[in-house]
């Protein structure tokens, strides 16, 4: 058997503990599958002496994360601390400078530096891989750059943050609040640092954008993804579409258009019945179009520790077993600089207004929405909640241009007690 893979693990939170856990309680296996052994060498943190249930006595301790990156018994880096700049940043490139691979499960670092860390990582011959950064133990991105690589990929799609389809999914089960579910997805070790991340949709942004650059053979641009988040989603809303058969889902669609590439992460309705619709808890789904293979259906846990935990250490065994490929598909300095699409397609919209109980106002929003070429499908008003006239309309299919033009004329309303809710209806 070759010499052993010598690793560092730089965070030994939820992911890195769960990654100390795989490497002990599976060393034999991995060595059989990777031909050669994994051994953990050194490891960082934040707090030597905090209690992360697992045994750390035999790993080397380092309080730097970059003076362990440069460590010279070590082959590859592990970087699970988080965050876009700051010590994971560095201790990455410190490896990569230093001539070692890394795997990350930051999407945040990746979504704003992958392009400029895989030309580094590439000129220096070294692999930077990511699989865990994107749909938590579904190895997506290992069926993009391999099993899919034969085709042109026409749209990616998919429900990519565990945490948000946690809080939609208990909220309608349970009647329990946002805040609530919320916490609870804290305390089960899916939600990010800052939840906001999450909920405001720009983590499930982050994995899009690296999802999209592997597709579509393109650099990373989060800077492109329309994004808006759940907050704004209520228990009333989630009812609302689950009365019409639909389910509210964080939903993100790229696909390359005539003008650039769309790239969008948003709350839709979805089909209930439809596989998506039927997504619960912390799962996630990704759906890839090929234009050789047709339609193909990843499903899996999109968060905690053992999922996370699986996927970067399935990276590992890759790169002992000597796989090192281009970071996104193919080699960084022929990936091309696609523009941000305009238009997006047209779709059915779900809305949702707050209105104040007086004569006359409903027909001045019908009007608004007729000026603006947006026509009404189905609409219902519901009692007075106390503050407002809750008013939901689903429109036919409209172009989002003209509906924000509308939503925005109907937000300036003194009658509009809310800025509006719009929810695209995905078929
Ligand atoms: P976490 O539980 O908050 O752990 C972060 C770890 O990094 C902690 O051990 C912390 O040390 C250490 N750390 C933070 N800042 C540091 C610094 N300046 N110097 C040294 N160590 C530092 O986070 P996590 O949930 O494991 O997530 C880690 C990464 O994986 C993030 O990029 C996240 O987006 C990604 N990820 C997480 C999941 C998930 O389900 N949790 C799934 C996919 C991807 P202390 O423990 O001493 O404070
Ligand atoms: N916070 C992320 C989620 C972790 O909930 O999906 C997995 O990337």
């Amino acid at each position: 058997m070759s010499e052993p893979l010598r690793i560092a693990i730089a965070g030994l939170g939820t992911v890195g503990a769960g990654i100390v856990k795989i490497v002990q309680q599976h060393g034999a296996l991995l060595a059989a599958r990777a031909g050669r052994s994994v051994e953990i060498v050194a490891i960082s943190a934040r707090s030597r002496t905090k209690d992360r249930g697992v045994d750390l006595a035999a790993y080397a301790w380092e309080d730097d994360p970059v003076a362990l990156a440069r460590r010279d018994d070590v082959d590859l880096l592990i970087e699970v601390m988080g965050g876009e700049d700051g010590p994971a940043k560095a201790c990455v490139e410190t490896a990569l400078q230093n001539g070692k691979h890394v795997v990350t499960a930051n999407k945040a670092m990746l979504a704003i530096h992958g392009q400029e860390m895989a030309i580094q990582a590439e000129r220096a011959g070294v692999a930077l891989r990511y699989e865990a950064a994107v749909a938590g133990g579904i190895p997506i991105v290992k069926a993009l750059t391999e099993g899919l690589a034969a085709n042109g990929i026409t749209r990616v799609m998919g429900v990519m943050n565990g945490t948000c389809n946690y809080i939609l999914t208990v909220m309608e089960e349970t009647g329990a609040s946002y805040n609530d579910v919320l916490k609870d997805a804290q305390d089960l070790g899916y939600a990010e640092a800052d939840p906001a991340a999450d909920v405001g949709g720009f983590d499930a942004a982050h994995k899009l954008s690296l999802l999209a650059a592997t597709a579509f053979g393109a650099q990373v641009r989060f800077d492109n993804v329309v994004i808006e988040g759940i907050e704004r989603i209520t228990l009333a809303d989630i009812e609302n579409a689950a009365d019409m058969g639909y389910r509210i889902k964080l939903l993100g669609v790229a696909r390359m258009a005539q003008d650039g590439l769309e790239q969008r992460m948003q709350p839709c309705l979805v089909p209930a019945a439809s596989p998506l619709g039927q997504l619960e808890g912390v799962s996630n789904m990704v759906v890839v179009e090929g234009d050789h293979v047709g339609q193909t259906v990843y499903q899996g846990p999109g968060a905690g520790e053992g999922p996370t935990a699986s996927a970067v250490m399935a990276d590992v065994v890759d790169i002992a077993r000597g796989l090192v490929m281009p970071v996104f598909g193919q080699p960084a300095d022929t990936l091309a600089r696609p523009n941000a699409s305009s238009a997006g397609s047209d779709a059915r919209y779900y809305l949702r207004f707050s209105l104040s109980d007086q004569p006359g106002v409903l027909a001045e929003l019908a009007s608004i929405l007729g000026r603006h070429d947006v026509s009404i499908n189905r609409m219902r008003q519901y009692d007075h909640d106390g503050q407002a006239a809750p008013l939901v309309i689903v429109t036919h299919a409209t172009g989002r241009p003209a509906l924000d033009l509308a939503l925005a004329e109907i937000s300036a309303l003194s009658a509009c007690l809310a800025a509006p809710v719009a929810l695209r209806i995905e078929s």
